[in-house]
């Protein structure tokens, strides 16, 4: 309220002023008054909504969702608690895991290069594995090695738009030097009774089997769905996923159009968590932009004899230095769905578990106080790059001689945009701190969209490479998030002794394929349903793993994400 009164304030003339000034000094004494009336305030909005235990409508959770159709869920239910089926999937999994399906930072375009064969062998282990799902569902192929699965809904897509689940084939690659740091060697897909080892278990390979084997539940069920299904599994989602993502994504929108998806559902670096005292299951909802920055300085050369004050690798550390001096200020805006998190922590974590500090700045923020929202950036230090773009320099070279005058130095800086942010703000940044050290050096500064090929010999030239604009934000009050987060509740489990598990949005510091769906949906959710704490994430690293009983149970989940998202089907 009196955020509006201020907004209108400010539109206001002079004459205005002059003419109602009278008027509004009695209004706004009137209005103290009724503020200070402990009887009256409660017809005011509350202002402590973000107080401990606030009847609040913030981070409003869903009743728990079950599927309509009891036999189905019923026989999934039953086959996913026997330890047959237990047997089977993991040694799904353990099969999928032997095939060394790594893709490279330098492979050539697929049927050029070789080393894309390997994904001839994870299609017909797919398909040797699922016969009955090959049986029902219609496979395509996009550029080749990326499997697009359609269960096609009695329903045309144009009606009740098709629910797709993205996974993908291809694993980070082992050095050959650090297989003997793994346990178990990373491509034995050894089980040893409780935890399945090795490359892939949890990205994505766990992921790619579970949404295969809930569609595999399902058909076995004899459900037949009115809602289309599709599955579609990258092939190269940790490199530029050019190769497969893209196309998926092409094929898709040729098939379903703008918009014509329903929800997306996608690997996450998020699961069920606790943070606060307590559990969330945290559902991406966005994802940090990408930028690497190339810096390049050329000169004269000369001998080492009769050097310049400063020549390129001078110059070049004066810029590190400055770009590590300025770092992009933090701030915790509405913006950010990390910011809906906060509001959820403030309502459902144990007072004393949610720092006191950060609840009367979290209303300030939500009105839109920056000095708040700085604050409240400082104060949750720890949580920093979920609320700043980082900037890190990651490469540097320069130099070929000791006795020989550098002609030549360069730098690589790996930025991860903020939601609020975008490309050109960040390169705006950079080139008013590099074009301001080439001035004082009297060297021709080159920004982002020059070509960089002037044949001034002094030159600092900034160039942007693999660049990917933070990811559009899902909105959460969609029938869509109510069926994810309805289903969330009704399978998944918080953890240790917590009563609740609270949905609550997220935000992605990585990205995944789903950069090429922005145009199908706007609901594009990235969630894992696993208990992250148990499954100490070690994607990418040595020692990758998935505990088995966690992994069993993720086709329940997804096969009741899809009976779900069928019964909400108006026809
Ligand atoms: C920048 O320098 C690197 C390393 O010397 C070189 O490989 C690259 O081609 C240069 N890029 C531009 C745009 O000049
Ligand atoms: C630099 O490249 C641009 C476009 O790529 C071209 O138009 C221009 O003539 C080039 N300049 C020089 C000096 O080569
Ligand atoms: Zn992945």
């Amino acid at each position: 309220m009196t955020e509006h009164t201020s907004a209108r304030q400010d539109k206001s003339s002079r004459s205005y002023w002059l003419m109602y000034g009278a008027l509004l000094i009695g209004l706004a004494t009137a209005f103290i008054t009724l503020f200070n009336n402990p009887i009256q305030s409660s017809s005011l909005p509350k202002l402590d909504v973000y107080g401990p235990g606030a009847e609040s409508e913030l981070c409003q959770q869903v009743p728990k969702l079950s599927p309509k159709n009891k036999k189905v869920e019923q026989f999934v239910r039953e086959r996913v608690d026997s330890t047959e089926y237990h047997q089977e999937i993991i040694n799904k999994l353990s099969g999928i895991i032997q095939i060394p399906s790594e893709s490279y930072d330098d492979l050539g375009p697929i049927g050029e290069d070789d080393r894309w064969n390997i994904f001839f062998q994870v299609e017909d282990y797919i398909k040797a594995s699922y016969p009955t799902v090959f049986q029902t569902v219609k496979l395509d192929h996009a550029n080749k090695h990326g499997l697009i699965l359609t269960w096609e809904g009695s329903v045309p897509p144009s009606t009740a738009k098709p629910i797709l689940m993205l996974a993908h084939q291809d694993v980070v690659p082992v050095l050959s030097e650090n297989v003997k740091d793994w346990a178990h060697p990373p491509y034995d897909g050894h089980y040893d009774g409780e935890i399945i080892w090795g490359r892939g278990a949890t990205d994505d390979k766990g992921y790619l089997i579970s949404i295969i084997e809930s569609m595999d539940l399902l058909i076995k069920s004899g459900f037949k769905p009115k809602r289309t299904v599709v599955l579609a599994f990258g092939c190269d989602e940790e490199i530029s996923g050019e190769n497969c993502g893209r196309p998926i994504s092409d094929f898709l929108h040729k098939q379903y159009g703008d918009d014509g998806i329903y929800l997306i559902m996608d690997e996450g670096s998020t699961g069920i968590q606790r943070e606060f005292d307590q559990s969330f299951a945290m559902v991406s909802v966005a994802e940090k932009g990408y930028l690497d920055v190339g810096i390049n300085l050329s000169s004269t050369g000369g001998h080492a004899s009769n050097p310049p004050d400063h020549n390129v690798i001078g110059i070049l550390s004066e810029i590190v230095v400055a770009i590590e001096s300025n770092p992009f200020p933090g701030a915790v805006t509405p913006k950010n769905p990390m910011f809906r998190f906060l509001e959820c922590a403030a309502v459902h974590a144990p007072v004393s578990s949610f720092p006191m500090a950060v609840r009367p700045k979290l209303s300030m923020a939500a009105q839109g106080d920056s000095v708040s929202q700085e604050q409240l950036a400082q104060t949750l230090d720890d949580m920093r790059y979920y609320f700043k773009t980082s900037q890190s320099v990651g490469k540097i070279h320069g130099g070929v001689k000791i006795n020989a005058i550098p002609e030549t130095a360069s730098t690589l800086v790996n930025l991860r945009l903020a939601v609020e942010t975008s490309i050109a703000q960040v390169e705006a940044h950079y080139e008013s701190l590099v074009g301001f050290i080439a001035q004082k050096h009297g060297m021709l500064f080159e920004g982002f969209h020059s070509s960089c090929n002037s044949s001034e010999k002094r030159k600092i030239c900034l160039f942007g490479i693999d660049a990917l604009e933070p990811a559009p934000v899902s909105p959460v009050d969609t029938e869509s998030f109510r069926v994810l987060s309805g289903t969330i509740k009704n399978v998944l489990k918080p953890l240790g002794t917590d009563n609740e598990l609270v949905v609550t949005p997220y935000l992605m510091p990585a990205n995944t394929d789903t950069k090429f769906f922005w145009a199908l949906t706007k609901n594009i959710y990235r969630f894992t349903p696993v208990n992250l704490v148990h499954n100490l994430n070690r994607a990418h690293t040595t020692d990758e793993f998935i505990r088995a009983d966690e992994f069993v149970r993720e086709p329940l989940f997804f096969a009741s994400l899809i009976l779900n998202a069928d019964d909400v089907v108006t026809l």
